[in-house]
């Protein structure tokens, strides 16, 4: 369905812009499908409409450019002001206001000035780097905040913590390293949750406009068995609170060992973690970080999956 609403909005915009707004005159998705039967091609694939009602509001969709950074990750906010957090692959993370709608304005990111500088732990290379920025729903009283990002084994102290190849999932490194694909030995590149405070820079939180790039808990680590596709997104739940971790399957082109069918694997998964009850040291001796895993997470219905898995 996002995708279709994607591909839908984006539609619309190309109507909008090449002035087709006569024949089609309130961009909604029933007028679309009217219009079009269901039929209408997009990239030479036939587009069928399961579901074609009146409710899609009848709004285009605006677009203002308010500045040109290469950016990753935006995230706003979490205090529902107009500013949100800029990240890029490199490691750097920025705090900007966001400019009025409407008023030109620009978005004014001191690229001298970062919230938060991580290049120094993070591995930035090809498909590596800092992948993804998630802030605690208290973040505002608790400064809590995490980073998604790629370390080296061989470069960064601390970069280190399970290989997810293993005997659990029948993945021997030895033989994934001797393999064709496996021109970097496995494990030397890891991904990494880290979790940072941004306490101590202001009195208030939400006004803190910098942040130390000290740890303050390392929560989740994974050696990857090749060198691609690993994914690295995070995000917090906003009806439960959990972080939700977005893993690929660590192939190069295809997922050769299957990871992301193995139930004893995390790769090709999308984790559920309870950030928030931290487990005591006996308990993580099975887990691949500091956290603690939601009782209603799948594995409750399916006990061969590895409670972290989510989808
Ligand atoms: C940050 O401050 C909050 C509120 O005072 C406190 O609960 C939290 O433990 C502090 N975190 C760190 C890492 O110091
Ligand atoms: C848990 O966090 C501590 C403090 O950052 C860290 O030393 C430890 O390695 C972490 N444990 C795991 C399994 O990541
Ligand atoms: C992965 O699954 C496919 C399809 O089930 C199978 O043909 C292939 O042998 C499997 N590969 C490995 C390494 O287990």
């Amino acid at each position: 369905m996002a995708d279709f609403v994607a591909v839908f909005l984006w539609f619309c915009n190309f109507l909008l812009l090449f002035g087709f707004t006569d024949s089609i005159p309130l961009c909604t998705e029933s007028n679309f499908c009217n219009t079009y039967g269901g039929s209408k091609c997009f990239d030479g694939e036939k587009v069928v409409f399961n579901k074609c009602d009146t409710q899609f509001p009848s709004r285009g969709l605006c677009l203002e450019k308010i500045g040109n950074g290469y950016y990753l990750n935006t995230v706003a906010h979490p205090d529902g002001s107009d500013r949100a957090f800029f990240a890029n692959q490199a490691g750097k993370i920025w705090l900007s206001t966001i400019p009025e709608q409407g008023l030109g304005g620009t978005l004014g990111l001191d690229e001298s000035s970062p919230f938060m500088d991580l290049t120094d732990q993070v591995h930035f290379y090809n498909s590596f780097g800092l992948m993804g920025l998630a802030f605690h729903p208290n973040f505002a009283r608790n400064g809590r905040f995490f980073a998604s990002f790629n370390c080296d084994r061989v470069k960064t102290p601390g970069c280190s913590g399970k290989c997810s190849c293993n005997s659990d999932v029948n993945c021997d490194p030895l033989k994934l390293a001797s393999s064709s694909s496996g021109s970097v030995q496995p494990c030397r590149y890891y991904k990494v949750i880290a979790e940072f405070t941004a306490n101590g820079t202001a009195s208030d939180i939400s006004m803190a406009t910098r942040a130390k790039p000290s740890e303050v808990r390392r929560i989740f680590s994974l050696g990857l068995p090749i060198a691609f596709n690993h994914g690295g997104q995070i995000l917090f739940g906003p009806a439960d609170g959990y972080l939700y971790v977005m893993l690929g399957d660590g192939g190069i082109e295809e997922d050769h060992y299957n990871f992301s069918q193995n139930k004893k694997s995390l790769l090709g998964k999308i984790l559920r973690l309870d950030v928030d009850n931290m487990p005591s040291e006996a308990g993580i001796v099975d887990q691949w970080g500091n956290y603690s895993v939601p009782q209603d997470n799948p594995f409750s219905e399916d006990n061969e999956l590895q409670p972290e898995i989510w989808a």
